[in-house]
């Protein structure tokens, strides 16, 4: 028996299966979301509880202006009758008169008096607020952990109700709205959590134009989310009033599932969530408000957030929380755009390329990229980052880094000759190779191979059977004079260069572009650049040369890519030839 079966402490059978509803009924499995939920931002209370240090006053006001600016309508900025931080955050907002007219912040309170009369103390002055008032409703928590009755537990919702109710008639200058939730919904029987619901809501009477939210927390996440979305379509059938009640979601992500279970249960009826930023929150965290929000955008569905500016928020919250965003959290992570592998570059680089080109036509054309789900640049992401080289990456990849980053236009020729040294290099660095690394490779074999030569300077006579050129060429043993006549000056300088090498040169492939400054310098005049291949005894050898002259750049070309097939120009034999 192996060790893994023969152990006590690893033990499935230690848990039991969570018993769904039944709801053979269901209808949200069709719903598709057409329309953003309402969300309420939960990093300043449920966020904040969870963290080793909990935010100081200044990361707390620069997590609030974020999340104002990213557009939040409804804040929780707190549970200011448990804690002084909160109440003295709270107190600022409102001194301080920090809270934009369109934005509701809310506070959450046990359902005990002298915490809701704190809890009213502390928004003394808010022109809107919302109040949340919880406790905790499962079978769990009843049995084990207060010992009460339903009647019992029902009975502290609607009093703390009463209290809320009371408080808010107290301070009629403050526009007012009431929030329940039956904590850890999710493991309270469904008959009981809609009798503890409804009875809330007969204490506050709410009307279609003063809805009270009824929050359904997945306090803990302990079914698959299809079980959860038939909770919600069954509480949302059978709530009382509910034309009168804003059904919220608040769930946590112990499956992994916390984004999931708040979309199909937006799909079977909710109309508000509730989250925080990349998902920070207790255990394994909430419900996490950029995901969800981007996987609506990534629908063409308006998510009323906007996170055009991802670098801010990742730098706020992780400089709030002081937890890392993890490279591959779902669009906010360094490497969620990042496209290592050959095929992946390569398939980018094709529908890319047909996106600009149709953009131009309809700037409305859809987003079509293969393995992008969408533009990194709607998140303030360059291309740049998408294709990153490591030992995987193919020459699609790599030519285009050298044309994004350098201007070089590389033609496939070229592609195929070079890949095989970034490659080399990412395998001899173990890593990933930087576009300057990759520019660097780039210069040393095609534009400065060991044993080649430069041209010091040429002439050129044109007409019209024929090309006559003369150049002077430096190299490390000395200078040489080559002349050479055909057809084009390119062909003429082979000529000239064949009895040089003492061999026959053949030229396979040229290509030449102009290069808006100087390579790898910005602002500066512009360049031109060649590439060649040519065929030596029989081998292929490719270089590529630049110069402001264009001749110039191609006859350096065809010299480097001579240079490379080991050949050392001799000027004895360039002399004895000519002899
Ligand atoms: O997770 C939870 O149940 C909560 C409630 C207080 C809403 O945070
Ligand atoms: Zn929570």
């Amino acid at each position: 028996m192996s060790q893994a079966t023969n152990s006590n402490s690893f033990n499935h059978r230690k848990y039991r299966a969570f018993t769904p509803i039944q709801k053979p009924d269901r209808r949200w499995p069709n719903r598709v979301i057409e329309v953003a939920p309402d969300w309420c931002s939960v990093d300043l209370r449920d966020g904040n509880q969870a963290l080793i240090e909990p935010m100081n006053p200044s990361q707390k006001l620069e997590m609030f202006k974020l999340l104002v600016d990213v557009g939040f309508k409804e804040i929780e900025v707190g549970f200011p009758a448990a804690s002084q931080p909160d109440f003295d955050f709270v107190r600022q907002l409102i001194e301080q008169d920090l809270i934009p007219e369109d934005v509701t912040i809310q506070v959450l309170t046990q359902a005990r008096e002298p915490l809701i009369a704190r809890s009213f103390e502390a928004l003394q002055g808010a022109k809107k607020a919302i109040v949340h008032l919880y406790n905790s409703t499962s079978t769990v928590q009843r049995q084990q952990v207060f010992n009460k009755s339903r009647e019992q537990i029902k009975a502290m919702a609607v009093q703390g109700a009463h209290w809320v109710l009371n408080g808010a008639q107290q301070q009629p200058e403050t526009d007012w709205r009431f929030q329940y939730s039956p904590e850890s919904f999710t493991g309270t029987e469904m008959e009981y959590a809609l009798e503890v619901c409804d009875a809330v809501i007969d204490t506050w009477q709410p009307t279609p134009a003063c809805q009270v939210i009824i929050n359904l927390p997945a306090t803990v996440e302990v079914s698959s989310p299809n079980v959860y979305a038939d909770q919600i379509e069954w509480i949302s059938d059978n709530i009382s009033r509910r034309d009168s009640v804003r059904i919220s979601l608040h769930t946590h992500n112990d499956r992994g599932c916390g984004v999931a279970a708040a979309e199909l249960g937006v799909m079977a009826g909710a109309d508000r969530i509730e989250g925080t930023l990349l998902g920070n929150g207790e255990r394994t965290g909430n419900m996490d408000v950029v995901t969800m929000a981007m996987n609506l955008y990534s629908q063409g569905v308006d998510p009323k957030l906007n996170f055009a500016d991802m670098d801010r928020v990742i730098k706020v919250v992780e400089s709030c929380t002081q937890i890392p965003v993890h490279p591959r959290h779902a669009y906010a992570g360094e490497l969620v755009f990042a496209a290592f592998s050959g095929s992946h570059q390569d398939a980018i680089n094709k529908c890319m390329a047909i996106d600009a080109e149709q953009r131009c036509d309809d700037p409305h054309t859809h987003w079509q990229v293969a393995y992008l789900p969408i533009d990194p640049r709607d998140l303030g992401r360059s291309y740049q980052q998408v294709i990153r080289i490591n030992s995987q990456s193919g020459k699609g990849g790599i030519a285009y880094v050298l044309e994004q980053d350098f201007g070089l236009q590389i033609p496939r020729w070229l592609q195929v000759d070079f890949s095989p040294h970034v490659q080399q290099r990412a395998e001899h660095s173990e890593g990933e190779v930087a576009p300057a690394d990759i520019l660097d490779t780039f210069t040393q074999v095609y534009l400065q191979p060991d044993n080649s030569g430069s041209i010091n300077r040429y002439t050129l006579k044109r007409s019209d059977q024929s090309d006559n050129i003369s150049a002077e060429i430096t190299t490390a043993k000395g200078s040489i004079n080559i002349n050479g006549q055909g057809k084009g000056a390119l062909d003429a300088f082979i000529k000239g260069l064949a009895p040089v090498l003492g061999s026959e040169i053949v030229l396979l492939d040229y290509s030449e572009h102009a290069l808006p400054g100087k390579l790898g310098e910005q602002n500066q005049q512009a360049e031109a650049m060649a590439y060649v291949q040519v065929s030596i005894k029989g081998s292929r050898y490719c270089g590529a040369g630049r110069c402001d002259d264009i001749v110039n750049a191609s006859l350096q070309a065809l010299l480097n890519a001579v240079g490379r097939s080991g050949v050392t120009l001799s000027n004895s034999q360039a002399k004895r030839i000519e002899a």
